[in-house]
């Protein structure tokens, strides 16, 4: 008995060294997360105590972890209280942020804009507003074992992002559950998406600087009943996704579709579409519409399409009278298109599909690279360009309403006045009765609010 005391008294005390090791920074109850980024190195660890902090975290540097430490199932908590905008924005390359509680905030989740080398992993993200985990801009990034819910637009959302996989989360309650969006080399595999409106979508966003959507894996998840009512704020791309999307492919090309389980999602268990699918947003003419080479390989699919669009419905209904369902519609002008086995299931627009070459993506097992890449550096005069595309261009477009107004009406009243933007964004009044009111930017520095303000001005499309 003496000896297993002594030897537990022994192990305490070394656990008691280890908290203290250089390069961890320890944040207790009480203290503030963002005082230890302020004091952290690159390379350190910040490790944060069981507690609830309320506060914005902002990370300019490279190489930092923020690790959440859970005792006993009590995890640290970042309360946004339904006031503060973001939990987690960072701008460096080698961020990785893990083990944290995240609720009741307005804007995002995790937000990253262009920091390479990434890792997000295992955080609760629940009710925190617009976004739940979203790296723009990045290279080189891993998303796994998050849980999210209750998010207005996308739960997981990789915006113009290379090299990045998204793997065993469950994200439910949503808009949107996982969004690949004008990024090119992804894979999303073994993801539990149930209960969203839409549940995976990769698409390309027109009007952004990166114009492709390619390469994409979705393999193993589970693609479940969603079928949520469509709570996105009006006007926003993703309030075009209808209820009961299981799969979406919009304007991606080489997307891999295999191995999932699909089942009871109302709209289409897979739906394929072109840019002019979404009347309202506006083409590109430097994007592609179509999306071409699809390879839907061996998926198990049932339950899913019987609210499907009238005129899919029309055209199961004229081949197999009787058919409630219908799992797969194409109803785009895509090319290269291939499946196995396609009578397993019911499909509309696939008769120019031929038989898949390929069987399995099995040698493909990850997206991202063996060795960090190259800390993205932006030139000052880049900075007000980034922070657009990251920052603004989630809310503005250019010619039409989404959150925001769109840029074209911000810049007839502010020509010749980008102080007076800059201001305005720091501190935001509300002017509009028919738009939600503006979160404060007050957390972008002022030599960037400046450079976003001109640059808002001069930007043409
Ligand atoms: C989360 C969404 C969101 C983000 C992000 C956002 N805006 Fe807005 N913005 C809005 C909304 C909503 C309004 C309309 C507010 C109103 O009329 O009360 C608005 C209005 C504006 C206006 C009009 C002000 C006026 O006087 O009428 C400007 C200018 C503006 N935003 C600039 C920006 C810039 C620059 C950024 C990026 C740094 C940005 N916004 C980021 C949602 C957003």
């Amino acid at each position: 008995m003496m000896g297993i005391s002594t030897g537990t008294l022994l192990l305490v005390a070394l656990l008691a060294v280890h908290a203290v090791m250089a390069g961890e920074l320890v944040v207790k109850a009480g203290e503030s997360i963002q005082d230890a980024v302020s004091a952290a190195k690159s390379g350190d660890t910040i490790l944060i105590e069981p507690g609830t902090y309320k506060e914005t975290v902002y990370i300019d540097k490279n190489n930092i972890s923020l690790r959440g430490v859970v005792v006993s199932g009590n995890w640290p908590t970042l309360e946004g209280e339904k006031i503060r905008n973001d939990a987690v924005l960072y701008s460096g390359s080698g961020i990785t942020i893990e083990n944290l509680k995240i609720v009741n905030y307005k804007g995002n989740g995790i937000m990253g804009q262009a920091g390479n080398n990434f890792v997000i992993r295992n955080n609760w993200i629940i009710d925190a507003g617009v976004y739940g985990i979203f790296p723009e801009f990045g290279k080189n990034g891993l998303i796994e074992h998050n849980v999210l819910s209750g998010i207005e637009d996308a739960a997981i959302y990789v915006g113009m992002c290379d090299n990045v996989d998204v793997l065993h989360n469950e994200v439910f309650d949503s808009v949107a559950g996982i969004e690949i969006e004008n990024t090119r080399h992804s894979i999303v595999d073994g993801n539990y998406v149930h209960d969203n409106t839409g549940g995976i979508l990769a698409f390309i966003t027109p009007g952004l600087p990166i114009k492709t959507n390619y390469d994409v894996i979705i393999r193993n998840n589970f693609v479940v009943n969603n079928n949520h009512e469509n709570f996105a704020i009006p006007g926003s791309i993703v309030s075009y996704v209808a209820k009961g999307t299981g799969i979406t492919i919009m304007a991606a090309d080489d997307v891999v579709v295999e191995n999932n389980i699909i089942t009871n999602n109302e709209y289409i268990g897979i739906g394929i579409a072109g840019l002019e699918f979404i009347a309202g947003v506006r083409s590109d003419p430097e994007s592609e519409p179509n999306p071409d080479r699809v390879k839907i390989l061996n998926n198990l699919m049932w339950g899913n399409g019987e609210n499907a669009l009238p005129e899919v419905k029309a055209a199961v209904q004229a081949m197999m009278p009787g058919e409630r369902y219908v799992d797969i519609a194409d109803i785009s002008k895509g090319t290269g298109s291939c499946i196995l086995e396609k009578d397993r299931y019911v499909s509309v627009g696939l008769d120019r599909y031929s038989t898949c070459k390929m069987t399995s993506t099995a040698d493909t097992l990850t997206y991202t690279l063996p060795e960090p890449v190259e800390i993205r550096e932006i030139a000052a005069d880049e900075k007000g360009k980034a922070a657009y595309y990251g920052i603004c261009a989630g809310c503005h477009a250019y010619s039409v309403k989404m959150i925001g107004p769109p840029t074209m009406a911000i810049q007839a009243m502010y020509q010749g006045r980008p102080e007076a933007l800059a201001a305005y964004i720091a501190a935001p009044s509300k002017v509009r009765e028919d738009y939600p009111e503006m979160p404060p930017q007050n957390y972008i520095s002022e030599d960037v609010r400046l450079a976003v303000a001109q640059f808002m001005l001069q930007v043409e499309k």
